[in-house]
């Protein structure tokens, strides 16, 4: 059998940038060689893509930038070519491919943009389409959506960035003292990897934490703070999505889990299984393939959630894109429940080459 050629696609332009390349180093380094042939492309963080033939370990440290084993490479929104376009010294070449796999983390990578570009090229990709890769990065909308559909959420507010000023900042004041009442946490509506994500204690600490994250999106989003444990749910699939049997729950070593904590101090710690009861569990795996489906998502999305005393549920967010780095909740969910990370990419792959992965292609 013929291999399969997959683009990894990894980088971005996005405050997760950095993320995404240690995160598709290990997808590199998983996916099964006997059945898949890998084509490197990294975009840098002003947006530029190089197709990258160098050593895989200069992908995680971002050396690939000043590695000469690399040419411009462009994905083509024609489908004739199905697949790059790669400079080279007779001008252009072309390099089809039979998948993407966008292993890129927040803005420009899970918000729907890639996923346009790849719906126009024609190509099977991996994750979730444009419209629901839309929806779930942007926490106001997604929120609306699935309180309309009686899914429960931590209670919130938002506001454009430009209305927090003048009068407009006394006004929105007084909503969070009416509605939410403190401590809440005030995040940047699209931004993920903790960025911009201040926990506010008082009124005094407000401007600070708009303005943190004013700076990663136009949309903010204040919540009421939950007290309670933090619970993720790995789901896979495509219209017909199943959770991963065992949910796994984070224990933060700092305030909440933030950027540091995620990626760099390596302190937080992971109960796989979360510390819960048994209907508890059952129940946030239904919800999240609930929201999947509701949302229109499809190959995977990690689901998180709060519990509030064991028992409330409220749905944080979905990731589109998940983390895949080595110490990444997704794969060590599937890997608990019996499916190793090589298998969990196989599947990936499989699952965006079903039809019911193609709408796009209508
Ligand atoms: N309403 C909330 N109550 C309690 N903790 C929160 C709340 N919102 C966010 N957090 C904390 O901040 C972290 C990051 O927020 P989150 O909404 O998940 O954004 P991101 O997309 O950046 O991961 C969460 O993992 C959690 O620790
Ligand atoms: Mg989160």
């Amino acid at each position: 059998m013929q291999k399969k050629k997959i683009a990894v696609l990894f980088g971005g332009c996005s405050s997760e940038h950095e993320v995404s390349r240690v995160s598709a180093f290990s997808v590199i380094q998983n996916l099964p060689r006997d059945k898949y042939e890998i084509v490197r492309v990294g975009i840098t963080k002003d947006g530029r893509w190089f197709l990258y033939t160098g050593p895989d370990e200069k992908i995680p440290t971002g050396e690939w930038e000043q590695s000469d084993e690399k040419k411009r490479a462009f994905l083509s929104p024609d489908r004739g070519i199905g697949g790059f376009v790669v400079e080279s010294s007779e001008g252009f070449t072309t390099l089809p491919v039979d998948c993407v796999f966008p292993v890129l983390h927040g803005r420009n990578g899970e918000d729907g943009t890639i996923q346009g570009l790849l719906e126009l090229s024609g190509l099977p990709f991996v994750g979730c389409g444009t419209l629901s890769s839309a929806v779930c990065m942007d926490k106001a909308i997604t929120h609306a959506l699935l309180s309309n559909a009686g899914i429960h959420c931590a209670n919130y507010l938002w506001f454009f960035r430009t209305s927090y000023t003048g009068d407009g900042i006394r006004k929105i004041k007084t909503k969070i003292e009416a509605r939410l009442g403190y401590p809440v946490f005030v995040k940047p509506a699209n931004s993920g990897s903790s960025v911009g994500v201040t926990k506010v204690n008082s009124e005094a600490e407000l401007d600070a934490a708009v303005a943190a994250a004013a700076a990663e999106s136009d949309k903010i989003l204040v919540e009421e703070a939950v007290c309670g444990q933090e619970v993720e749910c790995a789901v896979l699939g495509n219209t017909d999505p199943k959770a991963a049997p065992i949910v796994g729950e984070i224990v933060a070593s700092a305030e909440f889990y933030d950027y540091d904590d995620k990626y760099k101090n390596g302190t937080s710690k992971l109960n796989i299984p979360a510390h819960l009861d048994d209907d508890v569990a059952a129940q946030i795996r239904t919800t999240a393939q609930r929201a999947f489906r509701l949302l229109g998502c499809r190959g995977f999305a990690r689901v998180d959630f709060f519990v509030r005393n064991g028992k409330e549920i409220l749905l944080n967010e979905l990731n589109t894109i998940p983390g895949f780095t080595p110490i990444s909740m997704y794969p060590k969910l599937w890997d608990a429940s019996g499916v190793s990370y090589s298998e969990l990419l196989d599947r990936l792959i499989q699952l965006s080459f079903q039809d019911d992965a193609q709408d796009f292609k209508k």
